[in-house]
């Protein structure tokens, strides 16, 4: 497994994690099982995987307290554990007790890394009350390091301007080869500041495994209404899966595998994949140590260019 460091803030995690959104219940499948997410985590931690992210909007707290019992099997000391407070949970106070609620649910006495989930869009929360709440956590030790998710730029300077003592280390937002808007503004931001940026829906919720089609889509909650798997984008993101379907096979790697280790090319980049059990989390972990060719970058961004999603 390879290694970095989270921002500055000295926590040296693999550069492939493990997301536990798959931890809510049945929302992401009937085929979720708690006892294999745990297998899952297990397993991906014997191949180096040290980075698992929750939040406690995962499954109502499920998603925490099943990585509580992965933390268990593997002992604490050998993962680093993310999770998140709840966008509507951004009030002074809030932050404070969703903290306490999520390290009882984790069972540890210090979350590795506390990191925002997303700004307030309704409430208008001043981003300084929830900054000034993360920054009284890390100083009393019971967050080792302050991250954020699904901010922009503009929320990033502000958020940043509010801490004295802590820095922000990292930030979580979707990052996958169709849906690379980051590359824009928060990318570019993220790397010239050294703030780590933990990719999200790095299968772009499993299209980029070459296990659905048209005549194949997934069907639970999370990912009926993704726009990802309409008939029209699933025929176009056929014609790149081809493509990553024969680099896949020169390389005795995997479609996800191919698709993950784009992510690495440039560095920076932590992806998260979800898994459902041990097989997914083995092959995830095989994203790391090896690194895609200049011309097979060109060969991927070739089609990349071609491709006509529509999201609306
Ligand atoms: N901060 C945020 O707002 C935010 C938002 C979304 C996600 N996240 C985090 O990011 C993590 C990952 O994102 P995500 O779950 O949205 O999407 P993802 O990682 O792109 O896709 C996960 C899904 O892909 C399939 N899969 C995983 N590994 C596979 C493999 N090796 N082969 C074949 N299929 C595989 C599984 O579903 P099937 O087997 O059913 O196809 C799994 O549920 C989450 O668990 C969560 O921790 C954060």
């Amino acid at each position: 497994m390879e290694y970095v460091e989270l921002g500055r803030s000295g926590l040296k995690v693999s550069v492939i994690g493990f997301g536990a959104w798959q931890a809510s219940g049945k929302a992401w499948g009937a085929d979720v099982e708690d006892d294999q997410i745990v297998k899952a985590i297990v397993r991906a931690n014997e191949l180096g995987v040290n980075l698992i992210d929750t939040a406690e909007a995962y499954g109502g707290g499920h998603s925490e307290e099943v990585v509580a019992r992965a933390i268990r099997e593997v002992g604490r000391e050998n993962l680093v554990i993310a999770t998140k407070v709840h966008g509507g949970h951004l009030r002074y106070d809030d932050v404070l007790k969703a903290a306490e609620q999520s390290l009882r649910r984790l069972g540890v006495r210090e979350i590795d890394l506390y990191q925002v989930h997303w700004p307030d869009p309704w409430e208008q929360v001043p981003l300084k009350h929830t900054m000034r709440a993360m920054e009284r956590l890390y100083k009393e030790g019971k967050i080792r390091a302050i991250g954020v998710s699904n901010f922009a730029v503009r929320d990033l300077e502000e958020a940043r301007r509010h801490l004295s003592e802590a820095s922000i280390v990292s930030n979580q937002v979707r990052y996958n080869m169709l849906q690379r808007e980051i590359e824009e503004e928060v990318l570019p931001y993220c790397r010239r500041e050294n703030i780590t940026v933990i990719a999200y829906s790095p299968l772009a919720q499993g299209a980029l495994t070459g296990k659905y089609g048209l005549s194949n889509k997934p069907s639970d909650n999370i990912r009926r209404g993704n726009k990802l798997f309409t008939d029209e984008n699933l025929a176009e993101i056929t014609r790149l899966l081809k493509v990553l379907e024969k680099i896949a096979r020169e390389r005795s790697k995997t479609i996800a595998q191919v698709a993950m280790n784009w992510l690495l090319r440039e560095g920076n980049v932590v992806p998260i994949p979800g898994a459902k059990n041990p097989a997914q989390a083995e092959e995830n972990a095989g994203t790391a140590g090896w690194r895609l060719s200049g011309q097979e970058l060109m060969e991927i961004e070739s089609v990349l260019k071609t491709l006509s999603l529509d999201f609306f």
